[in-house]
């Protein structure tokens, strides 16, 4: 590539992702445990946690349906648990077979970023909008 038409191309990217960049210092760091639930885990256990998100057939064990913790723990929602399973803690509950990602350990790599809360304020964020999926 001629260097003047690299410079061209160069100043051009520049200048099309100076806004992009501006925009996401300004991001507000807190995200609700709504989104933080819409990006992580939606995928799998679906928008309204019933466990049949775009990914769910793709799996070998289907991922739970979200609704029902409180319901199965004769109606009191195991919160520490909860938090335990998103954490992706050992072989809590005999779930060794997760095919869950491990969430305190994807989130602690955005520690510390612009923009992103400490894992365990937002694996709790997510538990709050998990309270209120619950079918009693
Ligand atoms: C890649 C798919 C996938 C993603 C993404 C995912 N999960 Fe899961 N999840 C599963 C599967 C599969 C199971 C069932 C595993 C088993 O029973 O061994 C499960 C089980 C669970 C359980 C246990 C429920 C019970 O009653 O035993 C909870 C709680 C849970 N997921 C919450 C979440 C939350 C919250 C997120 C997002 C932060 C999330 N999951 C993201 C696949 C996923």
């Amino acid at each position: 590539m001629p260097w003047k038409s690299f410079a061209i191309l160069f100043l051009t990217v520049a200048y099309w992702s100076a806004p992009a960049i501006a925009e996401e210092a300004d991001q507000s760091p807190v995200v609700s445990g709504r989104d933080e639930y819409v990006w992580n885990c939606a995928e799998c256990h679906g928008q309204d946690g019933r466990g049949k998100g775009p990914l769910a057939s793709a799996l070998i064990k289907p991922p739970a349906d979200l609704t029902q913790i409180a319901k199965h723990n004769l109606g009191v929602f195991p919160e520490e648990k909860v938090f335990e399973i998103i954490s992706g803690a050992g072989d809590v509950m005999g779930h060794q077979s997760f095919q869950m990602p491990k969430f305190w350990e994807r989130f602690q790599r955005s520690e510390g970023k612009r923009g992103y809360d400490p894992a365990d304020v937002r694996i709790k964020a997510i538990i709050e909008h998990l309270k209120t999926l619950q079918e009693h």
